[in-house]
Formats: structure tokens, C-alpha cells, sequence
């Protein structure tokens, strides 16, 4: 995994996590195609490692990342734009089935916001800072700022931080349940890592599963996602992991997942 310019991957295959860590320090790890051509590379081979069962996405003590690169794209056009379908790769990277934790410490702005969203889940540090100022640049969020993020914060609010650029503090961030907790700076990657470990001592399918009934909930209406979540739940009856939790309750032991 250390065939990265952009990206460092560290994988940690007896406890199975793997840190995936934005390497961009002189630009505040802006998001250039390159940096995210080589995550959707990291991810995929980490999806596909059976060693792996869970994520951690970083940036460093400045910066998660500040952004679409704007040196970049300020000569994007519209033809080209609409010839390479620009930043569908950005959500492609994502569509991996096991879950993805953002620590998030600094900046996490536009497009660094919109990557944090695409994650499972966010931890920040009290120094994060979440906003969506594409209106500043004189364009829109285009990888999930106005979508992800009314979901996550509800319309109001996210029409607001979209219409104005202003920034969210971690805690305030915390409190409209875009990030789930909120850590000293010192503390926020090793609590994610501790948090992908716990993730990671589960059984693997069942983990999949999960992550896949929520984000369904996303996309569907509440009637077809109790209907497909149920199905899912059915489906765990097939596996050893099941027996072995269920028998493990009642024999009063911890679990031992076996399952893939
Ligand atoms: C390219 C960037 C960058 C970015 C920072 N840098 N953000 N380069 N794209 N998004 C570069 C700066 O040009 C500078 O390099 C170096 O990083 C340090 O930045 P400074 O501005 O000198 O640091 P500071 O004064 O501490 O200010 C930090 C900051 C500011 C508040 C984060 O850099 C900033 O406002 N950045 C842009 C944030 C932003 O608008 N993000 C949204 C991008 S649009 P040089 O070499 O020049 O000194 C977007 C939408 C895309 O993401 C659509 C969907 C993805």
C-alpha cells in the first residue's frame, strides 16, 4: 500500500483497520484529481483486502482538507467538465462496503466537507471546522454539500451554511449530529482508530449489512427501507455469526465471529 504520492495508507492487519491519511501539508490537503483518483485506488484495495473490516480517513493537524483544489478548477470548462463527468469519482470512492470513520482535526471545507459527509461516520477535533463557501468562488457544492448536509443538519440550516459560506464549529457541528463526538486534537485520530477497532471485532457480514440498510435509508422511502432492513435481518439467520452471537448470549461467553 505504500504505492501512494498523495496518500499514505497504513493497515493494521491483526487488529483489522487501515488509516488512509491525505498527504498534501502545502495546500491544506486540497482535493486534487490526482490525490482522488489515488483514494478511489486505496479504497477499492482495501474493500477487496479480507484482512481489513474497517477505515479511518485523516488529514493532519491543520487541515482534513480545505477544499477542491482551486488552482485546478478555476480553468475547468463546461465541455470538459461534462466530458469526464467531473468529481462523479469523488462519490465512486466511497461505494465500498466497509464503514469509513473521518477524524477530522482543522479545515474541512467544501469539498473537504463534502468528503467528511460521504464518510460513515465523523469524529472532530475541537479545532474542526466544517463549512460549504463555493458561493465565496462563485459557484455551488458539487459533491454533496447541498444534499448530504440537509440530511444531516436538516434545510434550514443547510441553506444557510450553503447560501453563506459561514463555518460550523466542531461543536456546533456536534450538536446538529453532523459529526458524532468531538475529541481533543491530540485525541481525535486515536479515538477513530479505537472506534474502527470496535467496528472491527464484529462479524464482517453483519457489519456490511448495517452499513448497507443505513445508507439505504438515505435513498428510500420509509415503508420500502423497513421492508428491505427486514429482509437484511432475515438474511443473518444464514450465518455461523448469528448462531455463534446468539449462542454466546446465553451462554453467558464473549462472541467469536468467524464469518468473512
Ligand atoms: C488550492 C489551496 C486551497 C484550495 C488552501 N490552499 N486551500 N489551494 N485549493 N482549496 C493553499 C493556498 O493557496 C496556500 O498555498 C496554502 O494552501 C495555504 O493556504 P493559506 O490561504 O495561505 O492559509 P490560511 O491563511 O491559513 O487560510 C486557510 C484557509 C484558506 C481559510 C483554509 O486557505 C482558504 O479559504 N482556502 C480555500 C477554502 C475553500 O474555499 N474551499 C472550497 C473550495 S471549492 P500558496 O502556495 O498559494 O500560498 C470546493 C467546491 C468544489 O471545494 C465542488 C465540490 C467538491
Amino acid at each position: 500500500y505504500c504505492n501512494f504520492a498523495e496518500l499514505m495508507v497504513s493497515v493494521d492487519r491483526d487488529e483489522g483497520t487501515a488509516t488512509v491519511t491525505f498527504a498534501r501539508p502545502k495546500s491544506l490537503n486540497a482535493l486534487c484529481e490526482s490525490m482522488m483518483t489515488e483514494l478511489n485506488r486505496a479504497f477499492k484495495m482495501l474493500d477487496a483486502d479480507d484482512s481489513v473490516r474497517a477505515i479511518v480517513l485523516t488529514g493532519d493537524n491543520v487541515s482534513f482538507a480545505a477544499g477542491a483544489d482551486i488552482k485546478e478548477m478555476a480553468k475547468q470548462t463546461y465541455p470538459e467538465a461534462l466530458r469526464v463527468n467531473f468529481l462523479a469519482h469523488w462519490t465512486d470512492a466511497f461505494k465500498i462496503s466497509k464503514p469509513v470513520i473521518a477524524a477530522v482535526r482543522g479545515h474541512a471545507l467544501g469539498g473537504g466537507c463534502e468528503v467528511a459527509m460521504m464518510c460513515d461516520i465523523i469524529y472532530a477535533s475541537t479545532d474542526a471546522r466544517f463549512a460549504q463557501p463555493e458561493v465565496r468562488l462563485g459557484t455551488i457544492p458539487g459533491a454533496g454539500g447541498t444534499q448530504r448536509l440537509v440530511r444531516a443538519v436538516g434545510k434550514s440550516r443547510a441553506m444557510e451554511l450553503c447560501l453563506t459560506g459561514d463555518v460550523l464549529t466542531a461543536n456546533e457541528a456536534c450538536s446538529l449530529g453532523l459529526v458524532s463526538k468531538v475529541f481533543q486534537p491530540d485525541e481525535v485520530l486515536g479515538a477513530a482508530q479505537k472506534l474502527a477497532r470496535k467496528i472491527a471485532s464484529q462479524s464482517a457480514p453483519v457489519v456490511k449489512l448495517i452499513k448497507e440498510a443505513v445508507n439505504a435509508s438515505q435513498e428510500m422511502s420509509l415503508e420500502a427501507g423497513l421492508a428491505y432492513e427486514r429482509r437484511l435481518f432475515h438474511s443473518t439467520f444464514s450465518l455461523d455469526d448469528q448462531k455463534e452471537g446468539m449462542a454466546a448470549f446465553i451462554e453467558k461467553r464473549p462472541a467469536k465471529f468467524t464469518n468473512q
